[in-house]
């Protein structure tokens, strides 16, 4: 962990704050979604530990399906090219589907993501993203649920990666400059 840590500039959102929030947006979400068995629509990889924590805050029956999408490569730079890497396996058409996002930054990759998804017809289709970045939005997207507004700084942890490390972080961190400047 020492080695993960000496690259975090500093904690933007800590454990502490996670754990709140998340429990906020689900008492938000059961008190909505009451009765309608939402299906959580996790995209892979950054939102898995937002989904298991927001899954265990809620209190109403839902289910839970994941789509792995790409659209970084290993580059802290949008190249808005996104590829479904795994599709659900559940049918959509008529469920209340709820998609649990890491982050929104560009938009690039939400709005693809909608537009694939509203062809399947659900019978809705909301936004909860636990961190967007507003400053940098390119296609204007309107999130249900948000759990914080963040500055344009690129940040780690708790599900989110930089070359696939710093997911295990329990807290949102920005990321030093020189650890992603020299990196391959
Ligand atoms: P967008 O298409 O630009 O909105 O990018 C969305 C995806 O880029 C997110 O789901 C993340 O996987 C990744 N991403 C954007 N900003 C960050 C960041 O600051 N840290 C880690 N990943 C990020
Ligand atoms: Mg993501």
């Amino acid at each position: 962990m020492n080695a993960l840590l000496q690259n975090v500039d500093r904690v933007l959102i800590s454990q502490e704050e996670l754990q709140k929030r998340v429990r906020e947006l689900g008492a938000q979400i059961s008190a909505d979604y009451h009765d309608l068995n939402p299906l959580l629509l996790c995209v892979l990889k950054g939102g898995f530990l937002f989904l298991a924590d927001l899954s265990r805050a809620l209190t109403i029956r839902h289910g839970v399906d994941f789509m792995a999408i790409s659209s970084y490569g290993n580059s802290t730079v949008s190249s808005g090219v996104v590829r479904i890497l795994k599709d659900l396996d559940t049918d959509i058409s008529g469920r209340h589907v709820l998609i649990v996002e890491d982050i929104i930054d560009t938009g690039n990759t939400l709005a693809y993501l909608l537009e694939n998804l509203r062809v399947r017809q659900p019978a809705s289709l909301r936004i909860c993203a636990l961190l967007t970045k507003p400053a940098r939005r390119q296609v204007p997207l309107h999130i249900d649920y948000v759990g914080f507004e963040i500055p344009d700084e690129f940040v780690i942890g708790y599900g989110l990666d930089f070359a696939e490390d710093y997911r295990n972080l329990p807290f949102i961190g920005v990321l030093k400059r020189e650890a992603y400047a020299s990196s391959p």
